[in-house]
């Protein structure tokens, strides 16, 4: 019997590598489950024959009382981080330290967790977990029910190798989608669920996960006469073990990068998550010159992929009021990272933002970093609803003065004008650093100041040193940071126009739109003094933004403010540089088109704009100007269809004066 059981166990064990090692299956799933129910049938009539790595195994339902440790003859290390191209070239130069024209294998980074993997004479006879690296956890009887780790190698040889345990994306998704048709919470990702099913003493719960593995290191590579890093890969793929088909042997630091960066766009076409790229100097004896640090191999490093976007729990909505009134909702999250900081707090918009988005306290939402700096709620993972969660209703009064609300267009306002919080905000705002820039002024000592009456208005900052004693009193504060604050204070009444006007808070007045009109008006009078017709004239101001300052030097309190802050000494100029306007050039639209003799194309850019003019790159009906040297292309053509004025290079020379 024994010798039908045998036979039986190398047709299943063949098929597993045909199928799952060359991606060539050989015999039906039906004989596969024959063969197996045959085997299952003798195993327990000749109990005593069955083998502990046994084929049938793979079904799972061994139960273990606990997880025995395991010591590990060669401690698993894991790998150093870096995080950008900077850090990668780093880390080659130190290799190159050591090692002329280094060679990469470079691998996708599995996010799974790692596992070792032990034969005797090509028989599997256990598994074992990283834990602390020299101790880990016997996991045997799950391993087994992994499918794609080899229970008999084709060489018989006595071996550890080291690799990862995954779940793919679509075996994730679809264990979620029927824990959720069964009203069972959902699981976070690929990596927890393939971590949680390895920590089961019943076997069944990993057999019936779907788990695989990506095997990527041979730890005595040269005990089998193996000396390079790709040869050892190529060596366990032919012993029946899945190596992945992305690892890249690379020639130097340009293929390195070439291949993180292809990965780095393309790692969502994968069928299994990976975060990042494990880089792995090729050659197994200059590995060992290099050595170890403490931790982890000097020969070799993990590049984390930037993560973008990143799950967490919205634990409840807070209404914030801003400068202008605007009262928004804010996501306050269980705090997570992304990209190097830890977020805890990202906008919601607007009530109609939430609404359409259906957000709801409760969910588990993905975050991005909207143009870098603030994080925003993208969307709420639905599926990965409770039906705890509480639908958002817009609040109607203010959160800080209890005012009601008045709606304008998409956005609610608290137009109580001595509510704290708007009163806070356009202080702090007045001393940001790219408003008054006033040191040391950061929101919180603003709002200290604030409530304890010393700063209500911006006058109220250049008065702040007739308090200097009772300051100093404070905690926190001494002679020194007093002496600074005031310093910087008195710095700023000498701040260019721009920075007043952006300080000011006018509604639609950017720190960039600020810089536009300081440079045309110069001062603050001519702007006060300006109509909306003439502010509208200027090229970048729209009518939305001309209206608001108008609006704002026709409120009294506002030209109080202005005089008050002129009398206590704060300058009211434009001190930048003066645009020198030339007719010719000034306000309007130039495109450049063919070789010009004595200009480059960015020099002439430069020029052209600092006359007042700007430049464009294609030819439309709101082209003043092309400026056409030798062999002009099809701009040329489409200036002489649409009538536009058309300057050779002669032209332009005496438009600019010679
Ligand atoms: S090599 C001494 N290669 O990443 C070499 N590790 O952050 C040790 N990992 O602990 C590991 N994919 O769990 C290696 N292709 C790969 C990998 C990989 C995923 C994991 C592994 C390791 C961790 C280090």
């Amino acid at each position: 019997m024994n010798d039908r059981m045998q036979e039986i166990i190398d047709i299943l064990n063949e098929a597993n590598y045909n199928y799952y090692v060359l991606d060539n299956p050989t015999i039906t799933d039906q004989e596969y489950d024959r063969y197996m129910q045959e085997l299952i049938a003798l195993e327990e009539k000749y109990p005593e024959l069955k083998r502990d790595n046994s084929p049938t195994s793979r079904v799972g339902g061994t139960v273990i009382d606990e997880f025995k440790k395991v010591t590990h003859k060669i401690p698993m290390l894991s790998l150093s981080n870096v995080f950008n191209e900077s850090d990668i070239i780093a880390f080659d130069e130190r290799v190159r330290k050591e090692v002329k024209n280094p060679k990469y294998v470079v691998e996708p980074k599995i996010d799974g967790l790692s596992v070792s993997l032990y034969y005797e004479n090509g028989e599997f006879v256990r598994a074992a977990t990283r834990g602390d690296g020299v101790v880990g956890e016997d996991i045997t009887h799950n391993v087994l029910t992994i499918k794609n780790v080899p229970l008999k190698l084709r060489e018989n040889v006595t071996i550890e190798v080291r690799g990862e345990i995954y779940m793919d994306k679509d075996t994730f998704n679809s264990i979620n989608e029927e824990r959720k048709r069964n009203g069972f919470s959902l699981f976070a990702n690929p990596r927890n669920t393939a971590a949680g099913s390895i920590r089961q003493l019943d076997s069944k719960i990993a057999a019936s996960r779907n788990l695989k593995t990506f095997i990527y290191h041979l730890p005595n590579a040269l005990d089998y006469g193996i000396h390079f890093h790709s040869e050892a890969l190529d060596y366990m793929k032919r012993l029946g073990f899945t190596v992945n088909e992305n690892n890249k042997l690379v020639d130097g630091i340009d293929g390195l990068l070439e291949h993180i960066s292809y990965w780095t766009e393309n790692r969502d076409s994968l069928p299994y998550e990976i975060d990042g790229m494990v880089i792995k100097l090729n050659d197994i004896d200059l590995q060992q010159r290099l050595g170890f640090t403490a931790k982890y191999p000097k020969w070799a490093t993990a590049y984390k992929f930037p993560a973008t976007r990143v799950l967490t729990k919205l634990k409840e909505i807070k209404f914030t009021v801003g400068r202008t009134g605007q009262v928004t909702p804010n996501a306050i999250l269980e705090p997570v990272r992304l990209m190097g900081s830890v977020i805890s707090k990202a906008t919601l918009h607007n009530e109609e933002y939430v609404l359409t988005k259906d957000i709801r306290t409760g969910d588990i939402v993905s975050i991005i970093k909207a143009g870098d700096v603030i994080p925003r709620v993208e969307e709420s993972i639905v599926e990965r609803r409770t039906g705890e969660e509480i639908p958002f209703v817009m609040t109607d009064v203010c959160p800080i003065c209890g005012s009601k609300l008045i709606k304008k267009d998409a956005s609610y306002y608290c137009v109580n004008p001595l509510c704290d919080a708007k009163n806070i905000e356009k202080l702090i705002h007045f001393a940001s650093r790219d408003a008054m820039n006033i040191d040391g002024f950061g929101d919180q000592i603003v709002e200290d100041f604030y409530n304890m009456g010393y700063l209500r208005s911006f006058i109220d900052f250049y008065k702040l040193k007739k308090y200097k004693s009772e300051l100093m009193e404070l905690e926190g504060f001494g002679n020194k940071s007093i002496n600074a604050l005031i310093d910087s204070i008195e710095d700023s009444k000498n701040n260019s126009l721009e920075r007043l006007l952006f300080a000011l808070g006018i509604r639609y007045v950017g720190n960039k739109t600020a810089k536009i009109l300081a440079k045309k008006f110069v001062n603050i009078d001519n702007i006060m003094n300006s109509s909306y017709e003439e502010l509208v004239a200027v090229r970048d101001i729209g009518t939305v933004i001309a209206k608001s300052i108008v609006e704002y030097f026709s409120n009294e309190d506002n030209v109080e403010l202005i005089s008050s802050l002129k009398e206590i000494g704060v300058n009211m100029e434009y001190n930048g540089p003066v645009e020198v306007l030339d007719d010719e050039f000034a306000g309007k639209t130039f495109v450049l088109t063919g070789t010009l003799e004595n200009y480059k194309r960015n020099d002439l850019k430069v020029i052209i704009e600092s006359k007042g003019g700007n430049v464009s790159g294609s030819v439309s009906k709101n082209t003043d100007v092309v400026i056409a040297g030798s062999d002009p292309g099809s701009k040329y053509d489409n200036a002489v269809k649409l009538g536009i004025t058309i300057w050779n290079e002669n032209d332009l020379i005496s438009k600019l004066g010679g």
